[in-house]
């Protein structure tokens, strides 16, 4: 992958219209400033319905944020906002404010598919195309028109998600015809391939077994030397080992509609998320009372 630094711009032109992260007093929990990703009231609508509300949080550069909280809580819908992935879902919706470093990520004038070149997503199932090796990785580069020599792309980026060693000799091959865990950091090579700043993952484990998994973890501590990690799982060991701070969302029915909304409970340090949280519903999913 490529070294060098690109300032994050999306598109050259990005109306400013002074609003900025540090413009007001929610809590930023001590993440390096300025944010990559500042989340303000981010709600989200499928239709009539409110599936997740009220999100408050800034994600730090090169640090690994987790999402963990029961399922249907929101976690994959609100990560989906981070690259505009909800885009593609017809009937979805936002309302609030997610900034990207200071440019509105929901600007009209945003470039969506810039987006998701800048903030690279692996998905929970490997899903690497049905071509060589090789070709999954030079994929998206080829369609970005990198100029360059493709063969030191490619290497670069299958050593970044560390399958180097286990495919140089058969980059040829079909990369369906790797294992899971192979597939899987297949698909994080084809994700750095872009020289993205951001990696969205969810769930990227949990098809995997435990030493593919302690394979990806040892790479996600490696990778956020470089990139901003953000990773839903249902893990909680994992996000305890691998992440720096914790999200925790829940579900919850409102009162009026009967409905399971979900929301942001609490937002910290992983270390005091995990010791000593400040919420009673952190404390017993956590803790495994519920969830
Ligand atoms: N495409 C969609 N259309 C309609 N509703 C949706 C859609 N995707 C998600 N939802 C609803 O939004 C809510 C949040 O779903 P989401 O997938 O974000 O939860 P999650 O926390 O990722 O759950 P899980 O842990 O099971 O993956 C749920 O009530 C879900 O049914
Ligand atoms: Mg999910």
């Amino acid at each position: 992958m490529s070294t060098e630094t690109e300032a994050p711009t999306i598109k050259t032109e990005i109306p400013t219209d002074g609003q900025t992260a540090a413009s007001d007093e929610l809590p930023s929990k001590g993440v390096a400033s300025p944010p990559v990703f500042t989340a303000r009231d981010l709600t989200v609508y499928y239709g009539d319905f409110r599936a997740v509300g009220d999100v408050n949080l800034d994600i730090g550069e090169r640090e690994i944020t987790a999402f963990i909280g029961p399922s249907g809580c929101g976690k994959s819908t609100i990560l989906r906002c981070f690259n505009r992935m909800n885009d593609l879902i017809d009937i979805a919706r936002i309302e609030g404010s997610l900034l990207y470093h200071d440019i509105d990520l929901y600007d009209p004038e945003v470039d969506p598919v810039a987006v998701r070149r800048r903030i690279g997503m692996v998905f929970q199932k490997p899903n690497p195309f049905p071509k060589s090796i090789y070709d999954n990785v030079a994929y998206g580069p080829r369609i970005a028109g990198v100029k360059g020599s493709m063969d030191d792309l490619v290497e670069e980026s299958l050593i970044g998600a560390g399958l180097w060693a286990e495919v140089k000799d058969r980059l040829g091959s079909s990369a369906l015809g790797l294992s899971g865990g192979q597939q899987q950091r297949l698909c994080i090579a084809r994700a750095i391939a872009v020289s993205p700043d951001v990696l969205l993952m969810d769930e990227p484990c949990s098809a995997l077994d435990p030493i593919a998994t302690g394979t990806i973890e040892e790479l996600m501590k490696e990778m956020k030397n470089e990139y901003t990690i953000v990773i839903v799982t249902h893990n909680m060991q994992q996000a305890a080992r691998v992440s720096d701070r914790t999200a925790f969302f829940t579900a919850e029915a409102d009162e009026a509609t009967g409905q399971r909304r979900g929301k942001l409970v609490e937002y910290d340090e992983t270390s005091l998320i995990f010791s000593n949280p400040n919420d009673d519903r952190t404390e017993a999913y956590i803790t495994g009372r519920f969830g």
